[in-house]
């Protein structure tokens, strides 16, 4: 019987960006082509491998290569941390979803990303960049090292304000303290881009809503099929239900209800932490395998 060849997407580089997080570039040029800031894939490490879904952190047309950013939390994503440069995956399906999309007549644009949100904003702030917007970021993390892509937000950003818990890097706090700072005394920035953990957007939209301030989320609730079939995804949007993987994961931050999804997010954490300490106990945390 001929044997099916499954691995089919290669990883051209990979990089550790800190101790929880990873950068791998795969080589999916389909992908690459019509890639848009703000979408995301859906990978599956090996066929029967439970689906993971990534923002899209980077793209390269032209060396066919898409980025992925993510940060080892559980069994799926330590996993795929163990491949290395010149390993396969089995699928790389995307780009989904919609993109982020800034209003007619906005200038000034203010993105604010905590841990791996901070790569899902890039493409997003280089695309405004380099269309002559002006653009600014404060990102935020743990401690210095977990605030990652600073080099290349400073690349594409006239301005770069830093928040971390331990005051290791920029204000000590969170991002929303520095942005009650900026929003008091800049009143050009009129449009605001959040990615990052659920509670951090809640808070910057709260406080973009007092200053009547558009802004827009990139939502990451648990996903099963990625195609609108199973209702996983599922998020409130001004009353009304919307499926993240069809019709997100952009939202109007002012309309989405985050206490649900934070609650939503949590649902399957006891079958998660089985599953993580299964992982652990078969492969000791170390060397790959399934
Ligand atoms: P598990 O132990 O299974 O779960 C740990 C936690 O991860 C859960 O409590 C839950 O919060 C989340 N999670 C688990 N399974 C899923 C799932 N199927 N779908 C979504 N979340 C899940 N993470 C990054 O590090 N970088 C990204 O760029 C990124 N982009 C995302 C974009 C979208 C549209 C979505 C929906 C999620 C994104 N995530 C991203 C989250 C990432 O998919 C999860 O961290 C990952 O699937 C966890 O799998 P696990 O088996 O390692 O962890
Ligand atoms: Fe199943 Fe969105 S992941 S409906
Ligand atoms: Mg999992």
């Amino acid at each position: 019987m001929r044997k099916r060849v499954l691995r089919m997407y290669r990883i051209v580089r990979k990089e550790v960006l800190n101790p929880a997080v990873k950068l791998m570039d795969i080589e999916a040029p389909r992908v690459a082509k019509s890639a848009k800031p703000g979408q995301f894939v859906i990978l599956r490490i090996y066929e029967k491998g439970e689906r993971i879904p990534l923002t899209i952190a980077d793209y390269d047309p032209g060396k066919g290569t898409v980025t992925i950013v993510f940060q080892e939390v559980g069994k799926s994503t330590k996993l795929l941390g163990t491949l290395n440069e010149g390993d396969y995956i089995a699928d790389f399906v995307g780009p989904l979803g919609n993109t982020m999309e800034v209003p007619k007549g906005a200038k000034k644009i203010l993105g604010v990303g905590g841990g791996v949100g901070i790569p899902a904003l890039y493409p997003k702030l280089k695309m405004l960049h380099q269309e002559g917007y002006r653009v600014e970021a404060i990102l935020g993390g743990r401690s210095e090292e977990y605030v990652i892509f600073r080099k290349e937000m400073e690349a594409v950003c006239d301005k770069v304000y830093y928040a971390t818990d331990d005051g290791t890097l920029g204000k000590k706090g969170f991002v929303t303290d520095v942005l009650k700072d900026v929003l008091e005394n800049d009143k050009e920035v009129d449009f605001v881009i959040t990615v990052g953990p659920v509670i951090m957007m809640k808070n910057v939209c709260k406080m973009t809503k007092e200053y009547n301030i558009p802004t827009i989320v990139s939502m990451n609730p648990l996903m099963v099929d990625g195609t609108g079939m199973c209702g996983a995804c599922r998020i409130e949007v001004g009353g009304e239900t919307k499926f993240v993987c069809m019709d997100g994961p952009i939202f109007d931050g002012h309309l989405v209800n985050f206490d649900l999804a934070m609650t939503r997010l949590n649902m399957f954490k006891k079958q998660e932490k089985i599953s993580l300490e299964l992982y652990e106990k078969e492969h000791g945390g170390g060397h790959h395998g399934r």
